[in-house]
């Protein structure tokens, strides 16, 4: 161990390079090391740290994690308002706005290249929610929402997880000032948060903005982290600013360690501004992240000090908006969807129609009250609309276009499926089919999750195999496929020797699946593989987890109101019990083992690993249950967020190649087995 001397200066050492890297791989993009190589600076901080718990700052990077409950955030005074932006729509508007500006200033209008031409700043306008922060000698000390504009609330605790914001700052800036940015989810992020969304039949995040600014007031910063918001920064605040022009202080404040976009470009001259719009207007869908506009800032200070600010917003800046694409087409058909869940989604299927760079045929109706509301018909003309949403939306009905005696819709009964009645739950806008265990979308989707990667990875048992069972009426639920034979199956089409086999063997290795993924293949409603979890490793049983009560599920962290509900709904169906039962006699797991529960860790939280070849020692089943039971997360495919390759022999070169060229490194199974000793 050592002394406390020498742990500071090796933990402001571990500091400064984890920042650095942090910087590097979130802000800049361009990360110098591996992610094995930073998780161990980062380990052996939060070593150090542990060991002299009285040299742990909040700001340390090792609090990124979160973890801190809050339960009400603080509304705090901003100490200059947050104001508004004007917003303009068309060249009109801005060319009108260039003119105030000169008027503001006292300058002639007649400067066609050359005289009085003001120089702007464009920036992309990004779609989520501002954020003040305030930092005091280089450190991270409180971010304000913007809340009413005057006081907005203290969400520091969740501000420090996103790893864009540096928490600690690096050269030359000043001992108080504020930056004020907007946080945001990447597309990406949303989808995927969606996708885990509908896997445990919750519905759908509307859209990124709206996601990054309710994950921002969840009380559990530690859920905050997982979610991957990012954050540009772009207005600098505060009394010892070094430059005196906005576009030089964005290009300090990135030296600092701040996101700055590389997008952020000077014009000279409106007509200069209007080509930078014009091109984002085009390219605005190939970015990462949703936009909705341009904002257009007077790079000069004294100029904007000159004009000033309105009650509102700033004199010197402008937004421009884009008009999210629209177009009119012909609704065809309504459609409905039954999801695994039993859920019914109305959709709309449209005469193809190209919008926002792709080719539209199909737009969410959501459910009957939409519909309603719309008053939408078959046949009739509709305007479709790609605005923040991912998923294209119906705006309105051309009513001139509508032909006579079109009838109102009529929303449907009888599920299209099975044909059984639907019911509308209360307080739900969706309708249902209950009837869960003969309704063919429902069946089927409930054992394609059963079998699913993160479930209990059957993966020679894809979609159309399990449709093709169901069909011939060999399985009518999950518990069916522990029965299945080689004798049952070879007489399917293109079901060879060799298919049946590898089919049974998938089948009967998710027999060693540990409980917690088993508890989340089991499709209990709003059980996600997180909740699964937690649940597993505190009840440790089935059995056990049948006889709670709810008050004692609601002491189980992440388990809600509906979490609970849903589990005693559950335990309630016979049809279920009877399913469990047979799961139980064909040995799948529903305890977690002593073993299993002395042996777990969490030595390799935090890291991606990619199993890959052939291995002396334990299968590769085996190896990823591992990886699992020390709580890291196998991934089937190389990327620069990898952390290590687990390698056994005869490696495919493909994958080899790419470990190389991202710098993973490759593990043995001897090192991996003496890493999670
Ligand atoms: S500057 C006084 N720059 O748009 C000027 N705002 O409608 C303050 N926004 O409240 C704002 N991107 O939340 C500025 N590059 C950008 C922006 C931006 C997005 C948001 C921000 C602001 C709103 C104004």
């Amino acid at each position: 161990m050592q002394n406390s001397e020498e742990a500071k200066k090796r933990i402001t050492e571990l500091t400064e390079q984890i920042n650095q890297h942090n910087y590097n791989y979130y802000s800049l993009d361009n990360p110098t090391i591996s992610d094995y190589e930073f998780d161990k600076l980062l380990e052996e901080l939060i070593y150090l740290e542990k060991a002299h718990p009285s040299l742990l700052s909040s700001n340390s990077p090792s609090q990124r994690v979160g973890g801190t409950i809050t339960k009400t955030f603080n509304s705090v005074k901003h100490q200059y308002p947050m104001l508004s932006l004007s917003n303009s729509y068309n060249e009109a508007d801005l060319i009108d706005f260039d003119r105030k500006v000169k008027d503001g200033l006292q300058l002639n209008q007649t400067d066609l290249f050359g005289t009085n031409t003001i120089e702007y700043v464009c920036e992309l306008k990004f779609d989520g929610l501002s954020i003040g922060l305030t930092y005091e000698n280089g450190f991270l000390k409180q971010a304000i929402t913007r809340g009413d504009g005057v006081q907005g609330d203290d969400v520091t605790v969740n501000a420090k997880t996103i790893k864009s914001i540096p928490l600690q700052l690096k050269g030359d800036f000043p001992a108080l000032f504020e930056i004020r940015g907007e946080i945001f989810m990447p597309k990406k992020v949303f989808e995927q948060i969606n996708l885990e969304r509908e896997d445990i039949g919750e519905a759908p995040l509307a859209n990124p903005r709206n996601a990054a600014s309710g994950t921002m007031k969840m009380q559990d910063s530690a859920v905050v982290a997982k979610r991957n918001l990012d954050c540009y920064l772009y207005y600098l605040l505060g009394e010892n600013i070094p430059f005196s022009n906005h576009y030089d202080n964005l290009l300090k404040a990135k030296t600092w360690g701040f996101k700055i976009s590389k997008e952020t470009k000077r014009c000279f001259g409106i007509e200069d501004v209007l080509k930078f719009i014009n091109y984002w207007d085009k390219e605005r869908h190939q970015l990462p992240f949703e936009i909705d506009g341009i904002v257009i800032k007077v790079n000069n200070y004294d100029q904007q000090r000159q004009l000033g600010f309105t009650a509102k917003s700033p004199r010197w800046a402008i937004a421009y908006k884009f008009k999210a694409e629209q177009v009119s087409t012909l609704l065809e058909e309504i459609t409905y969807q039954v999801g695994r869940t039993g859920a019914i989604t109305p959709v709309a299927n449209l005469k193809p129609v190209a919008l926002a760079g792709t080719i539209v045929k199909r737009a969410s109706l959501h459910n009957a009250d939409i519909i309603e509301k719309l008053d939408v018909r078959v046949r009739d003309t509709v305007f479709v609309e790609k605005g923040g949403e991912i998923i294209p939306k119906i705006i309105s009905v051309d009513l001139t276009k509508r032909p006579p005696g079109l009838a109102p819709t009529k929303y449907i009964e009888d599920c299209p499926e099975c044909g059984s009645k639907l019911k509308r739950k209360d307080n739900e806008a969706l309708h249902y089919c209950l009837n869960e265990y003969n309704c063919s979308p429902q069946v089927v989707g409930k054992i394609e999750h059963f079998v699913s990667r993160k479930a209990m990875n059957i993966d020679s048992l894809g979609g159309e195999t399990i449709e093709q069972l169901y069909k011939a009426g060999l399985i009518k639920n999950y518990s069916d496929l522990y029965d299945l034979t080689k004798e049952l199956l070879l007489p399917l089409e293109r079901m060879a020797e060799k298919s049946a086999r590898n089919l049974l063997d998938g089948i009967n290795k998710s027999k060693d699946v540990p409980f917690e993924r088993v508890l989340f293949a089991i499709g209990i409603r709003h059980v996600g593989e997180t909740t699964a979890k937690k649940i597993a490793r505190k009840v440790k049983s089935l059995e056990r987890l049948k006889l709670l009560t709810k008050e004692e599920l609601l002491e189980i962290d992440e388990v809600g109101d509906t979490i609970a509900e849903s589990i005693l709904a559950f335990f309630k169906n016979e049809n279920q019990l009877e399913i469990i039962k047979r799961l139980t006699s064909a040995g799948i797991q529903f305890n977690l083992s002593e073993e299993q529960l002395s042996a777990s860790t969490d030595k390799l939280s935090g890291k991606s690993i990619v199993i890959s070849g052939v291995f002396n020692k334990y299968s590769r089943d085996q190896l990823k249950n591992f990886i699992e039971q020390h709580g890291g997360k196998n991934v089937g495919s190389i990327s620069a967020k990898t952390t290590f390759v687990l390698a056994g022999e005869n490696m495919g070169p493909e994958k080899l190649k790419k470990a190389q060229s991202l710098g993973i490194p490759l593990i043995t199974e001897d090192d991996f087995l003496e890493m999670i000793k």
